[in-house]
């Protein structure tokens, strides 16, 4: 069995690391918000280039807390796709947001900018662009936007460590940027976890009250607070993968070059990177318009794939309450009737991949 991902190879390596760590914490007599959340959350934010970080229970959370962070009031409209994962926008509702989908570019299956401006309107107070898939979202005329109409902006980077647009990095672009550390991701904790990204002093004060009870000092909250702290221990963790991020992020990109070269000429549809992009390749997304077959025929001979995702938000029973209608977000809908991913992660055996691609090739042929 190929399966789509897994952490087995990569936790056989750095077992010696991941124990240390564990033992670190567990000597030192802190294990909640101490030196290793304090470390990983400068080290990630001079990794990416801003200036600070603020590390959180996970990536819905540093969504929901982003938003709360810049202002986001009951009844507010917030931007965003309904080409994502089900967390963008549950944290856009638990925070009191009113989620607006635009559609998605049918290239890059990412936020399509010029369908954006249509949807402003006097409600509007925060756009959240999503770097699905490891690619960034198209973010100078997002952010020329947004200055236009004084919005602020949120990237979900939970699926875009590392990834680049125009040299810059994944979350330096936006107001503040939400990234997950959740186990699958390119960068992923041992458990949850997630962190928030601004250059923004006033910003980060806040995120900092908001995920620890409205207090600067203990027994003390000067606002409503929650409690959304990165767990000392997924913190020691983290800061140890991160001394390996660019190169999870380098064998990513030798993979999706195989899978290129290898699919080239087939009835697959491969994935695009945006010429001024550097895509990270948390996932390897192809396209089909018989996906379901192909999916079956790949089941049969042992190679496990995804579909990120299914369903699109607005056709879902939870977001009933948005009042959209299957045929409001058409590039949306079609890509989720034919899109999948492959094994992806960074200890995929190059054989592995090999087979993968021939067995693609078989079912094309099959297929045609
Ligand atoms: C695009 C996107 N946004 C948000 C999240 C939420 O992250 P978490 O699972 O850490 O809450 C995820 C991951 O599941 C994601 O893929």
């Amino acid at each position: 069995m190929i399966n789509v991902w897994e952490y087995a190879a990569e936790f056989a390596l750095e077992k010696q690391e991941i124990y240390e760590a564990i033992d670190t914490v567990f000597s030192s007599g802190r294990l909640i918000l101490g030196p290793q959340t304090e470390a990983f959350e400068e080290k990630f934010a001079k990794w990416c280039g801003a200036n600070f970080s603020v590390g959180v229970g996970n990536g819905t959370d540093a969504i929901f807390l982003a938003c709360k962070a810049l202002g986001l009031q009951s009844g507010d409209e917030v931007i965003t796709v309904a080409n994502t994962a089900v967390p963008t926008v549950s944290a856009i509702v638990a925070a009191g947001g009113v989620p607006v989908f635009v559609d998605v570019n049918p290239d890059t299956y990412l936020m399509d900018i010029n369908l954006v401006e249509k949807k402003i309107s006097a409600k509007t107070k925060l756009i959240i662009p999503v770097h699905l898939y490891g690619q960034m979202v198209d973010m100078d005329p997002l952010m020329a936007l947004a200055g236009k109409y004084k919005i602020q902006v949120i990237e979900d980077c939970a699926q875009a460590h590392g990834a680049k647009y125009k040299g810059r990095t994944a979350g330096t672009i936006g107001d503040v940027a939400a990234f997950s550390f959740y186990p699958t991701k390119i960068l992923g904790a041992y458990g949850d976890a997630g962190l928030c990204l601004t250059s923004n002093e006033v910003v980060r004060d806040k995120l900092r009250r908001l995920r620890f009870y409205g207090m600067e000092k203990n027994y003390y909250s000067i606002e409503h607070g929650y409690n959304s702290r990165i767990d000392e221990l997924q913190a020691a963790i983290l800061l140890k993968k991160l001394e390996h991020l660019t190169s999870y992020i380098k064998a990513r990109q030798k993979i999706a070059r195989i899978y290129d070269h290898g699919l080239r000429g087939t009835s697959f549809i491969l994935p695009q990177s945006a010429p001024q992009n550097e895509h990270a390749y948390y996932l390897y997304v192809l396209r089909h318009s018989r996906r379901d077959e192909v999916i079956r025929l790949l089941s049969e001979k042992l190679i496990n794939v995804n579909i990120s995702y299914p369903w699109p938000i607005h056709t879902m029973k939870a977001f009933d309450h948005l009042q959209y209608k299957l045929g409001d977000l058409p590039h949306t809908e079609l890509v989720a009737a034919e899109i999948f991913s492959l094994p992806m992660y960074p200890q995929l055996e190059e054989s592995q991949q090999f087979r993968v691609m021939d067995v693609l090739r078989e079912i094309d042929h099959q297929l045609s």
